[in-house]
């Protein structure tokens, strides 16, 4: 693994979530994009995979939301990655193998997605929500205006939700406990 590129990327978006003009603010780094990464490395370990390119596209699968807004973050996310990687010099082939990625990891979007390491930075993604239950009630209250009860229904929702949308058995196995845990204290 290329740490050197790596601790680039991360120092990227995080300088990126830290501006003021960053969409969501701060806290996605540590409470979004860190989780990510976490569940990216032990997947691609558990998997197999690519780890390299399955952590720096974990590191951007987002960073088009940050900068430029939710809608169609996934096409602008790409287009950002691939100015960064290309600045430093990230091979050609592997910028194309982060775009894919980065471009297929949404699941409302539903583009098909061809690699094993594309389908580990989505399932990263919906292994995040579970270590950021209290972002999930932040939404549903600031965001949302919902009220308790309410809260506590779209919570438990989007928790059995991504639950059911992971795709390795190995994802399963690794969140189960908190899975459980959040559904016995939100029931
Ligand atoms: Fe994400």
């Amino acid at each position: 693994m290329n740490q050197e590129i790596i601790n680039e990327v991360r120092e990227f978006v995080k300088r990126e979530c830290e501006k003021p003009t960053s969409n969501y603010g701060h806290e996605p780094f540590e409470f979004h994009f860190k989780p990510a990464v976490k569940y990216a490395k032990e997947l691609s370990e558990k998997l197999d995979a690519d780890k390299e390119i399955v952590v720096i596209s974990t590191w951007l699968h987002d960073i088009g939301s940050i900068i430029h807004g939710r809608e169609n973050h996934h096409e602008t996310g790409a287009e950002v990655a691939e100015e960064k990687l290309k600045e430093l010099d990230y091979p050609e082939e592997k910028i194309e193998l982060v775009k894919g990625c980065i471009k297929n990891h949404r699941s409302s979007i539903g583009n098909p997605r061809s690699t094993l390491e594309e389908k580990i930075v989505a399932e990263a993604d919906a292994l995040s929500c579970f270590d950021d239950i209290p972002g999930l009630f932040q939404v549903a209250f600031k965001y949302e205006d919902k009220d308790r009860k309410e809260g506590i229904e779209s919570v438990k929702s989007k928790i059995q939700n991504q639950w059911e949308s992971l795709h390795f058995e190995e994802s399963r196995e690794i969140i189960r406990p908190k899975y459980e845990a959040a559904m016995k204290i939100l029931n």
